[in-house]
């Protein structure tokens, strides 16, 4: 049998495109989403439903996974989203939301197809993490800061899973075209649109960047190619970027702290807005 790969957050954007490429490369693809209906189109080995917040909703996949197939090879987390906003205007609530799905939803995937790798003595945990994770901007930190304590579990669990054969490895794309953005905006819809807000001249700059970055963004097929390199590798890197362009990626890589404070305070310095009772 071709090697097992499964994916989480299959309906749309990148899941769906790797699930798609996978597929027609002869992988046995477990495809999953909240809504398997909108996976009808995609022609996988199995569909199957999950959501990454719900323990038993992860663990019936994993277990469904394991008695059709006998082994997963390739565990792909990608199920993930954001929320836009200064970090003081994101309630708890949604704050925790993000978290439980980006972060907690990862350790539950992990928990449950760790052990079945370790007695395989084999396997590749491949998260899409985020150039978000390296670098955190204004009106956008509540995401960054999941992605963030995403590469911190990366790095430690490269390590702690080695001993066993598996391979951890975080895929950081760039802005990527898929409905990403337009999540981001409507889960922070009522915050982006206070017109009292005193951070409206910042979030109007954030939308011009965002509005800029569009035209740019690839396909998530840059994202799905670069995960095929990850799974195909017979020496996987720790970690690849995807549709980051130049100088990001040097700014990423060399720069950093230098140069990234200096762009930010460029692009977002803004003046309050006087409080409006
Ligand atoms: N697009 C970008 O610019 C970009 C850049 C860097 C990193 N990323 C990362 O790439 C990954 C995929 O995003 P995308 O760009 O493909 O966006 P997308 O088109 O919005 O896809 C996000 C996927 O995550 C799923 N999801 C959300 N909450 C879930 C939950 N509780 N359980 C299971 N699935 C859930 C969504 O399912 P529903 O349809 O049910 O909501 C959808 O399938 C994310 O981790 C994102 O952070 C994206």
């Amino acid at each position: 049998m071709s090697k097992v790969v499964l994916i989480t957050g299959c309906s749309t954007g990148i899941g769906r495109d790797l699930a798609q490429r996978l597929t027609q490369l002869g992988y046995t693809v477990v495809a999953t989403a909240r809504k398997t209906e909108t996976m009808d189109d995609l022609e996988c080995a199995l569909k199957l439903p999950l959501d990454v917040t719900q323990s038993d909703s992860v663990n019936n996949a994993v277990a469904q996974t394991f008695s059709q197939f006998g082994q997963i090879d390739f565990l792909v987390n990608n199920a993930g989203y954001a929320i836009r906003g200064a970090l003081e205007e994101i309630p708890d609530e949604q704050t925790q939301q993000v978290f439980d799905v980006n972060v907690f939803g990862v350790l539950r995937m992990i928990r449950a197809v760790a052990p079945h790798m370790r007695e395989q003595k084999a396997g590749r945990i491949i998260n899409i993490s985020s150039i978000g994770g390296k670098l955190s901007t204004p009106a956008n930190g509540t995401y960054s800061a999941t992605k963030f304590a995403l590469e911190a579990l990366n790095d430690a669990l490269r390590l702690e899973l080695s001993p066993f054969g598996i391979h951890v490895i975080s895929i950081e794309p760039g802005a990527i075209k898929t409905q990403f953005d337009e999540t981001a905006q409507s889960h922070g819809r009522d915050i982006l649109s206070n017109k009292k807000s005193p951070y409206q001249p910042l979030y109007q700059k954030s939308d011009e960047f965002a509005e800029s970055m569009r035209q740019q963004e690839p396909g998530p097929d840059v994202v799905s190619k670069v995960v095929q390199r990850a799974i195909e590798s017979s020496n996987p890197k720790p970690r690849y970027l995807a549709g980051v362009a130049f100088p990001s990626n040097l700014v990423i890589m060399y720069l950093r702290d230098l140069v990234w404070d200096m762009a930010l305070k460029r692009m977002f310095t803004f003046v309050p807005q006087k409080e409006i009772q």
